[in-house]
């Protein structure tokens, strides 16, 4: 495993925290990484080869201990997921799930998500990216640290296929004003819940812990999806628009 601290890039969304890694993690980290890990390295994945298959590739980004991602691939296993994460114990306990559970398509990636989109994911071969509950940097120094930026967004917008979607939920609700003000400002993304709009909790996103931790902070949580402004004609045609939620109503 590469070490995701060591990288030119100076602002990160992420603080180099390695934590405790409990025995079952780093059994797991030990034992399963090669099996279900791929090494960062500067050149293009081929997907195809990567799971043994051509299947829709979903990206979930910052995945914590990878509930969202088990819950999906679980329930899809028609579909491959890359999982991302940079923090080694999420990523132990997410390996031992997967091996338990015998999912074969995920594969995990531990990383800084912006080098990965740069140098390792081909373009147009994404179908969804989920973005749950990224670190919300509260304070106003920090903001500069949020995940979600016009970097991101420009390196998302080259990897999705044509009819692709971008998943986002956070519980901070400066993050969403964040959010809604980055998308309106960009003609590359079309909101699918209409302009300025949240969208309605998706059914199918499990409710993971930092998800819990905002109810319980009594946060409200703010879910928007994207698909590539590009096809807003025909998107508008097959009325898949979702009902619209206003942010702060
Ligand atoms: C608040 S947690 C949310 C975890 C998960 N998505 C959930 O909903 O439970 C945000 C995660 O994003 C990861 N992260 C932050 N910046 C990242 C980056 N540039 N590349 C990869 N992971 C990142 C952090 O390590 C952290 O685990």
């Amino acid at each position: 495993m590469n070490d995701p601290g060591k990288q030119s890039r100076s602002i990160r969304s992420f603080v180099r925290r390695e934590g405790r890694l409990t025995k079952a993690q780093k059994f797991a980290l030990n034992n399963y990484w090669d099996k279900y890990g791929i090494d960062y390295d500067p050149s293009l994945l081929d997907f195809e080869k990567l799971f043994q298959r051509r299947a829709p590739v979903i990206i979930d980004i910052g995945v914590g201990t990878g509930e969202s991602t088990l819950q999906h691939a679980r329930q899809h296993p028609e579909n491959n997921y890359l999982a991302i994460e940079v923090h080694r114990p999420g990523i132990g306990q997410l390996l031992n799930k997967i091996e338990i559970e015998l999912l074969h398509n995920v594969k995990i990636i531990q990383h800084d998500v912006i080098e990965v989109l740069k140098n390792q994911i081909p373009n147009q071969c994404i179908t969804q990216f989920f973005i749950f509950f990224p670190d919300p940097w509260p304070k106003k120094r920090h903001h500069k640290r949020r995940l979600i930026n016009k970097e991101l967004m420009n390196l998302i917008k080259h990897k999705l296929v044509r009819h692709g979607r971008l998943h986002i939920a956070t519980d901070w609700e400066n993050y969403a004003e964040h959010i809604l003000e980055l998308f309106s400002n960009n003609n590359d993304y079309y909101n699918l819940a209409g302009d300025s709009n949240c969208c309605p909790r998706p059914n199918w996103r499990v409710e993971t812990r930092y998800e819990s931790r905002g109810y319980k902070l009594k946060h409200q949580v703010w879910n928007f999806c994207y698909g590539l402004a590009g096809n807003l004609a025909e998107i508008k045609s097959s009325k898949e628009s979702i009902e619209a939620n206003s942010l702060l109503s």
